[in-house]
């Protein structure tokens, strides 16, 4: 069985009531059991995972190496500051999605320079609670192009 890892990074446990305008009213429970039925028909078997902190996101990005087909990641504000979590996805080798639920690139100037994506396979960004089903979906043909 294809195995899929999602990681949520820092304060994205406090979705649906943190800053709901820019977020969204959906929790992140609610995203996760969403992911689950989707990993379910795909018949992919998911792990998740929320970390406020950023060692414990590296440890768990280098413990994931050869057990993982595929990660999918929020870095959330590590995104924006964090080469060890970079260097970490680099050295994992395994294909990775970056997602974020809002448009990082229409936002403060900040947030419009994403540390990991450049080591990832690509980056979903704007479409809110959905860019976690759009990246499930990416995710599902990166593991078929490998199959092939
Ligand atoms: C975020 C965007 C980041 O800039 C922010 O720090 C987050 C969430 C997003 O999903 O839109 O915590 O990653």
């Amino acid at each position: 069985m294809k195995k899929i890892l999602v990681i949520h990074g820092p304060n994205l446990d406090l979705l649906g009531r943190r800053e709901p305008k820019i977020y969204g009213k959906v929790s992140l429970e609610k995203i996760n059991q969403e992911l689950k039925v989707l990993a379910k028909k795909a018949k992919i078997a998911i792990t998740i995972v929320q970390s406020n902190h950023e060692g414990e996101i590296v440890d768990i990005i280098g413990d994931s190496r050869n057990k993982f087909d595929c990660l999918i990641i929020n870095p959330a504000a590590y995104t924006h500051t964090s080469v060890a979590i970079r260097d970490a996805i680099a050295a994992s080798g395994i294909k990775t999605i970056e997602v974020h639920l809002s448009n990082i690139y229409a936002r403060e100037e900040f947030r419009q320079t994403s540390l990991s994506a450049p080591v990832c396979v690509g980056q979903i960004s704007g479409f809110g609670a959905q860019s976690y089903s759009l990246a499930f979906a990416a995710a599902q043909s990166l593991i078929a192009a490998k199959k092939k």
